[in-house]
């Protein structure tokens, strides 16, 4: 399978001219700031949360690539995962034209968020053991050149369990958009992340959330793990701040 990054992004986010935060303009800590209009004599609370934070989180990104072992440019983080599979939809898929394939019975979301974004459903049931049915999926791929993406969850929401590794790798190997393994639940299995994989796979897409197992889901961050070019792409759709300070914060502050 021939992947190309350019193929599969709608051509006016290739593009995309992205917003240019001030904190994109000036990386110091220390200073007025009046550029962003932000209060220099701090906030209404006892704490100061008076400062826009950093839209990159790169702290935060190192912190995450030690124990994730990715490099810190191919994790993007989202307000929850939920944000990263709707840029992921708005960066690829022409409403009414591309398509998404589906293996329902799924998470709930990514109809959800296609329908908002109104892009198409090819829907491919899994089997009656919850596994990829990978003759009618891989006749889907061809019979559907449009698609642009396939969610695959595993561990499964709802069905619990892992899809099989083999299965993933053949979609991989011929599907020429992009594969969304979501592993939301990946902390509580004893298989091993597909993002060990994202070096051969260009078209390889990881999200993992704080949410589950780290039971921070008011936390809201989700991550995004893919090639540095795929990253950049949802850096550039991102609202600028959309990971608050609060959250780069507290996640990682000992109980
Ligand atoms: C499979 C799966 N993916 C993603 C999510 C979204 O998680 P969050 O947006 O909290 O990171 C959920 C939440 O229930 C889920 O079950």
């Amino acid at each position: 399978m021939n992947f190309s990054l350019k193929n599969i992004l709608r051509p006016h986010i290739l593009t995309l001219t992205p917003y240019a935060s001030a904190r994109d303009e000036y990386e110091g800590t220390e200073g007025v700031f009046l550029d962003a209009n932000e209060n220099p004599l701090g906030s209404i609370t006892p704490e100061a949360y008076n400062r826009y934070p950093d839209p990159y989180q790169k702290e935060l990104k190192k912190k995450i690539a030690g124990i994730k072992d990715v490099r810190p440019e191919q994790i993007f983080l989202g307000n929850g995962s939920d944000e990263a599979i709707d840029l992921l939809i708005r960066a690829t898929c022409t409403p009414r034209t591309d398509k998404i394939i589906l293996l329902p019975p799924t998470y709930g979301m990514y109809e959800v968020s296609a329908s908002i974004n109104d892009v198409p459903l090819v829907k491919v049931l899994l089997t009656p053991d919850f596994q990829i049915d990978l003759p009618a999926t891989l006749q889907a791929i061809g019979e559907h050149p449009g698609a642009k993406l396939i969610f695959i969850c595993s561990p499964n929401n709802p069905t619990g369990n892992c899809l099989r590794t083999n299965d993933i790798m053949q979609i991989l190997d011929v599907f020429p958009g992009l594969v969304i393994v979501d592993e939301a639940y990946i902390d509580f299995s004893e298989e091993p992340s597909f993002a060990v994989r994202l070096d051969r796979f260009p078209n390889l897409v990881v999200l993992q959330t704080f949410s589950k197992a780290w039971g921070l889901a008011s936390l809201r961050l989700g991550m995004a793990f893919s090639s540095p070019e795929i990253i950049a792409v949802l850096n550039k759709l991102k609202p600028p701040y959309n990971i608050s300070g609060v959250t780069q914060q507290l996640v990682w502050k000992p109980p």
